[in-house]
């Protein structure tokens, strides 16, 4: 391991080429070399051990080993259940928005660049970078990012909670999909990420809201009965009771629970125009739903509602595995088994209804505003 980069012992990397606010930045590029950012960023090789101080045991699954806020694992399945994840919303609501093509155009005055905060497994950023081969694109993660990857991508192994400002005005798309529970922050994220973008550069945040909807979308409440639209009675699901569980552990963490008011805070934001903060909201089922003829009478499509929830199902099972590293921070292991158990069993009979929430928020910023602009995150 080259003797410039160590692991403090709050778990984030540092380089002696940190600069600004930054403890660390290392990049992966497509050759497989560690790019480290700095005034003047140095090429070196990603070795067996960079990768192996990237990870740490947890509960029996493997997780990142620099941030103690974002608690998922970082192993295979979560890889797996990723990939699938961004396969399901690709078949569900096509690959990318009308207005990406029109940001990402070519131009023969500049390279167009895109960058993916938290990318995971890479599915996103890889899809971008093979539909628009003549861009830059950057993936951001704690953990290296899967390869391989397309040639004009690069990634980047590091915490986004110790800022960006190594990636000011350089992006005409910034990215950010499900990392909220990893951000302590998320106000002074989108700051942050409104600052990263070129003038009229597109920001698409999307995250879940970890509740689960009734059929008629009123969520259900945290603890205690319930009812159906149809007026059945019907226990609070296990399910809800896991994700009250996973939100709490995601506070304790230090992470934000940001799905509800991230439109209005990029609505705020001075570089975004309000009125053109576009707010879109989907909701699937965790299952296909047993009871069909609620369905129907409730006026849904069951067949279609039932195919999405088939393709979703898997990946909630595979969630729950890996979720349930986040709630033993702080629950023994037998409380998680009372709740874990059931949520899985509930799953495959799926006798109640239960409806996921995704919530995206699209915002262009001004053509004229400078990142001087002085307002309560200028730090
Ligand atoms: C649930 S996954 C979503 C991955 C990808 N965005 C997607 O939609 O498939 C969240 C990812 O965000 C990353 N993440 C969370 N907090 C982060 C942070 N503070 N800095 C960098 N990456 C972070 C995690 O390591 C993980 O890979």
């Amino acid at each position: 391991m080259s003797p410039d980069i160590s692991i403090s012992d709050s778990g984030s990397v540092n380089t002696r080429f940190s600069y600004e606010t930054r403890s660390a930045v290392m990049s992966i590029s497509d050759d497989n070399s560690l790019v480290m950012a700095s005034p003047a960023p140095s090429i070196y090789s990603v070795t067996e051990s960079i990768r192996q101080q990237s990870y740490r045991v947890e509960h029996g699954r493997i997780v990142n080993n620099y941030s103690d806020v974002y608690g998922l694992p970082a192993d295979e399945e979560e890889t797996y259940r990723l990939n699938e994840q961004h396969q399901f919303f690709t078949h569900m609501f096509g690959p990318f928005p009308q207005i990406l093509y029109e940001i990402l155009a070519p131009d023969s005055s500049t390279q167009k660049a895109v960058i993916d905060l938290g990318c995971g497994s890479g599915a996103w950023i890889y899809d971008v970078a093979r539909a628009f081969p003549h861009c830059r694109a950057v993936g951001v993660d704690l953990a290296p990012i899967p390869g391989p990857s397309p040639p004009n991508f690069t990634g980047e192994i590091d915490d986004i909670n110790l800022g960006l400002q190594h990636h000011y005005s350089q992006f005409d798309v910034v990215h950010t999909r499900f990392v909220a529970q990893g951000i302590q922050d998320y106000e002074s994220y989108i700051d942050h990420m409104a600052k990263c973008l070129r003038p009229n550069g597109l920001l698409i945040l999307c995250e879940f809201d970890f509740k689960i909807y009734r059929l008629d979308r009123v969520p259900y409440p945290p603890w205690g009965p319930s009812y159906t639209p149809n007026g059945q009675y019907i226990d609070t699901p296990f399910l809800c009771h896991w994700f009250n569980a996973l939100n709490r552990a995601i506070e304790s963490r230090g992470g934000s629970l940001a799905a509800e008011y991230m439109y209005d805070w990029a609505k705020n934001h001075p570089f975004f125009d309000g009125a053109e903060v576009a707010h879109q909201e989907m909701y699937f089922p965790f299952g296909p739903y047993s009871l069909t003829q609620e369905l129907i009478s409730l006026g849904y499509d069951a067949i279609k509602l039932n195919r999405v929830g088939e393709m979703v199902r898997n990946d909630v099972h595979s969630f729950l595995r890996g979720g349930r590293v986040m709630l033993l921070s702080n629950m023994s292991e037998g409380e998680v088994d009372l709740l874990e158990n059931p949520a899985h069993i509930e799953l495959e009979n799926m006798q109640f209804p239960g409806l996921a929430r995704v919530i995206t928020v699209y915002a262009r910023r001004k053509a004229n505003v400078e990142n001087t602009l002085v307002h309560k995150w200028n730090h």
